[in-house]
Protein backbone atom coordinates (compact mmCIF):
# COMPACT_ATOMS: atom_id res chain seq x y z
CA UNK A 1 0.00 0.00 0.00
CA UNK A 2 1.68 3.36 -1.35
CA UNK A 3 0.12 6.76 0.17
CA UNK A 4 0.40 9.84 -2.56
CA UNK A 5 -0.16 13.40 -1.92
CA UNK A 6 -1.18 15.85 -4.47
CA UNK A 7 -2.17 19.31 -5.40
CA UNK A 8 -4.43 19.32 -8.04
CA UNK A 9 -5.57 21.90 -10.37
CA UNK A 10 -8.86 22.03 -11.75
CA UNK A 11 -9.88 19.37 -15.18
CA UNK A 12 -6.75 17.11 -13.96
CA UNK A 13 -7.40 13.31 -14.80
CA UNK A 14 -6.28 11.64 -11.86
CA UNK A 15 -5.25 8.75 -13.65
CA UNK A 16 -3.43 11.21 -16.16
CA UNK A 17 -1.71 12.91 -13.16
CA UNK A 18 -0.67 10.04 -10.85
CA UNK A 19 0.97 8.33 -14.04
CA UNK A 20 2.96 11.86 -14.67
CA UNK A 21 4.29 11.86 -11.22
CA UNK A 22 5.34 8.75 -12.18
CA UNK A 23 3.43 6.49 -9.88
CA UNK A 24 2.88 3.09 -12.12
CA UNK A 25 -0.51 2.13 -11.13
CA UNK A 26 -2.48 -0.24 -13.27
CA UNK A 27 -4.86 0.62 -16.20
CA UNK A 28 -5.25 -2.00 -17.97
CA UNK A 29 -8.06 -0.94 -20.27
CA UNK A 30 -6.66 2.29 -21.34
CA UNK A 31 -8.82 4.58 -18.86
CA UNK A 32 -12.34 3.44 -21.07
CA UNK A 33 -14.05 2.22 -18.03
CA UNK A 34 -13.77 -1.73 -18.52
CA UNK A 35 -10.98 -2.99 -16.12
CA UNK A 36 -11.45 -1.36 -12.48
CA UNK A 37 -7.36 -1.73 -11.87
CA UNK A 38 -6.78 1.53 -11.73
CA UNK A 39 -9.31 1.74 -8.68
CA UNK A 40 -7.20 3.90 -5.73
CA UNK A 41 -8.52 4.99 -2.33
CA UNK A 42 -9.12 8.61 -1.82
CA UNK A 43 -8.12 9.00 2.14
CA UNK A 44 -8.49 12.98 1.73
CA UNK A 45 -9.61 15.63 -0.83
CA UNK A 46 -12.45 13.63 -1.73
CA UNK A 47 -14.67 16.71 -2.55
CA UNK A 48 -11.85 18.07 -4.80
CA UNK A 49 -13.13 15.09 -7.38
CA UNK A 50 -15.96 15.17 -9.57
CA UNK A 51 -18.75 12.94 -8.54
CA UNK A 52 -18.30 9.40 -9.85
CA UNK A 53 -20.75 8.39 -12.13
CA UNK A 54 -23.47 5.77 -12.07
CA UNK A 55 -20.79 3.84 -14.62
CA UNK A 56 -18.19 4.44 -12.73
CA UNK A 57 -19.75 3.21 -9.17
CA UNK A 58 -21.13 -0.08 -11.00
CA UNK A 59 -17.67 -0.76 -11.94
CA UNK A 60 -16.66 -0.78 -8.38
CA UNK A 61 -19.15 -2.65 -7.27
CA UNK A 62 -18.04 -5.36 -9.85
CA UNK A 63 -14.83 -5.21 -9.13
CA UNK A 64 -15.78 -5.93 -5.19
CA UNK A 65 -14.67 -2.37 -4.06
CA UNK A 66 -17.02 -0.92 -1.58
CA UNK A 67 -14.27 0.78 0.77
CA UNK A 68 -15.40 4.60 1.13
CA UNK A 69 -13.27 6.95 -1.08
CA UNK A 70 -12.88 4.37 -3.79
CA UNK A 71 -12.29 5.35 -7.23
CA UNK A 72 -11.67 4.72 -10.36
CA UNK A 73 -8.41 6.92 -10.70
CA UNK A 74 -9.12 6.88 -14.76
CA UNK A 75 -12.72 8.37 -14.36
CA UNK A 76 -11.78 10.97 -11.72
CA UNK A 77 -11.90 14.64 -12.39
CA UNK A 78 -10.20 17.20 -10.61
CA UNK A 79 -11.74 20.48 -9.12
CA UNK A 80 -8.64 22.47 -7.37
CA UNK A 81 -7.38 21.19 -4.28
CA UNK A 82 -5.44 18.75 -2.98
CA UNK A 83 -6.21 14.90 -2.18
CA UNK A 84 -4.83 12.16 -0.17
CA UNK A 85 -4.72 8.77 -2.97
CA UNK A 86 -3.69 5.52 -1.42
CA UNK A 87 -2.94 3.17 -3.76
CA UNK A 88 -3.69 -0.36 -3.24
CA UNK A 89 -1.10 -2.93 -3.27
CA UNK A 90 -2.64 -5.22 -6.09
CA UNK A 91 -3.26 -1.75 -7.97
CA UNK A 92 0.41 -0.36 -7.82
CA UNK A 93 2.92 -1.79 -10.13
CA UNK A 94 5.34 0.11 -8.60
CA UNK A 95 5.42 3.53 -7.29
CA UNK A 96 7.92 5.61 -8.32
CA UNK A 97 7.16 8.93 -7.71
CA UNK A 98 5.03 11.60 -6.21
CA UNK A 99 3.74 14.13 -4.29
CA UNK A 100 3.10 17.25 -2.06
CA UNK A 101 1.84 18.65 0.83
CA UNK A 102 2.72 19.15 4.69
CA UNK A 103 5.01 16.63 5.02
CA UNK A 104 8.41 17.27 3.88
CA UNK A 105 9.19 20.77 2.97
CA UNK A 106 12.81 21.61 0.67
CA UNK A 107 13.60 25.32 0.62
CA UNK A 108 13.95 26.67 -3.13
CA UNK A 109 17.42 26.27 -2.67
CA UNK A 110 17.38 23.01 -1.24
CA UNK A 111 15.38 21.93 -4.44
CA UNK A 112 17.43 23.08 -6.93
CA UNK A 113 20.33 21.11 -5.26
CA UNK A 114 18.20 17.92 -4.94
CA UNK A 115 17.72 18.58 -8.87
CA UNK A 116 21.60 18.75 -9.63
CA UNK A 117 21.97 15.88 -7.41
CA UNK A 118 19.36 13.90 -9.23
CA UNK A 119 20.41 14.94 -12.73
CA UNK A 120 24.06 12.82 -11.99
CA UNK A 121 22.18 9.89 -11.08
CA UNK A 122 20.46 8.95 -14.53
CA UNK A 123 17.30 6.81 -13.29
CA UNK A 124 16.94 8.33 -9.97
CA UNK A 125 13.14 8.69 -9.79
CA UNK A 126 13.27 10.69 -6.00
CA UNK A 127 15.14 11.51 -3.45
CA UNK A 128 14.81 9.18 -0.21
CA UNK A 129 15.32 11.18 3.20
CA UNK A 130 15.68 8.25 5.66
CA UNK A 131 17.01 8.09 9.55
CA UNK A 132 19.25 5.63 10.81
CA UNK A 133 20.36 5.02 14.78
CA UNK A 134 23.00 6.89 15.50
CA UNK A 135 24.84 6.88 19.37
CA UNK A 136 22.70 5.75 22.35
CA UNK A 137 19.40 7.41 21.64
CA UNK A 138 20.07 9.68 18.78
CA UNK A 139 19.30 9.13 14.62
CA UNK A 140 20.83 10.34 11.85
CA UNK A 141 19.92 11.59 9.21
CA UNK A 142 20.34 9.96 5.07
CA UNK A 143 19.67 11.48 1.95
CA UNK A 144 20.16 9.83 -1.32
CA UNK A 145 18.70 9.45 -4.69
CA UNK A 146 16.42 7.01 -5.27
CA UNK A 147 16.19 4.57 -7.85
CA UNK A 148 12.91 3.08 -7.07
CA UNK A 149 10.22 3.86 -4.68
CA UNK A 150 8.37 0.61 -2.44
CA UNK A 151 4.71 0.36 -1.91
CA UNK A 152 5.30 0.95 1.88
CA UNK A 153 6.74 4.13 0.94
CA UNK A 154 5.28 7.95 1.76
CA UNK A 155 6.42 10.02 -0.84
CA UNK A 156 5.86 13.91 -1.07
CA UNK A 157 6.48 16.58 -3.77
CA UNK A 158 7.92 20.06 -2.57
CA UNK A 159 9.14 22.13 -5.51
CA UNK A 160 9.25 20.25 -8.09
CA UNK A 161 11.55 17.27 -5.89
CA UNK A 162 10.09 13.90 -5.23
CA UNK A 163 10.77 12.88 -1.95
CA UNK A 164 10.57 8.88 -0.69
CA UNK A 165 10.47 8.01 2.94
CA UNK A 166 9.98 4.67 4.02
CA UNK A 167 7.42 3.57 7.24
CA UNK A 168 10.32 3.45 9.99
CA UNK A 169 11.78 6.60 9.05
CA UNK A 170 8.43 8.83 8.62
CA UNK A 171 7.57 9.80 12.19
CA UNK A 172 10.89 10.49 13.15
CA UNK A 173 11.15 13.26 9.83
CA UNK A 174 7.78 14.09 9.35
CA UNK A 175 7.19 18.12 8.66
CA UNK A 176 10.78 18.53 8.08
CA UNK A 177 11.86 21.39 6.25
CA UNK A 178 15.22 21.15 4.40
CA UNK A 179 17.63 23.85 3.30
CA UNK A 180 20.47 24.53 2.00
CA UNK A 181 22.99 26.77 3.88
CA UNK A 182 26.10 28.46 3.30
CA UNK A 183 28.73 27.90 6.49
CA UNK A 184 32.11 29.67 4.99
CA UNK A 185 32.50 28.47 1.94
CA UNK A 186 30.59 25.03 2.26
CA UNK A 187 27.45 24.48 1.41
CA UNK A 188 25.42 21.98 3.58
CA UNK A 189 21.87 20.97 4.56
CA UNK A 190 20.19 22.09 7.13
CA UNK A 191 16.96 20.35 8.80
CA UNK A 192 14.22 21.86 10.95
CA UNK A 193 12.76 18.95 12.50
CA UNK A 194 9.73 19.28 14.86
CA UNK A 195 10.78 15.88 15.92
CA UNK A 196 13.94 16.65 17.37
CA UNK A 197 14.17 17.52 20.83
CA UNK A 198 17.86 18.20 20.90
CA UNK A 199 20.39 18.26 17.45
CA UNK A 200 24.01 18.27 17.58
CA UNK A 201 26.30 20.96 16.91
CA UNK A 202 26.63 20.36 12.54
CA UNK A 203 23.07 19.10 12.28
CA UNK A 204 22.95 15.92 11.20
CA UNK A 205 22.18 13.85 13.73
CA UNK A 206 19.20 14.29 16.44
CA UNK A 207 17.56 13.13 19.33
CA UNK A 208 13.74 12.54 20.06
S1 LIG B 1 -8.11 2.06 -16.54
FE1 LIG B 1 -9.66 0.60 -16.79
S2 LIG B 1 -11.29 1.42 -15.66
FE2 LIG B 1 -9.70 2.85 -15.34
Amino acid sequence: MATVKLRLAAGENLLDRLLEQRVELAHDCGGTLACATCRVIVREGLESLGAASEDELDMLDRASTFEPGARLACQAISGEGDVVIEIPQDAALRIAAPSQGTGINLSPSAARHFAAQLAKHPGAVAVRLAVQPAGCSGYKYRVDPAAAIGVQDVVFESNGIRIAVDPTSLPHVQGTTLDLVHDGLARRLRFDNPNAASTCGCGESFGT
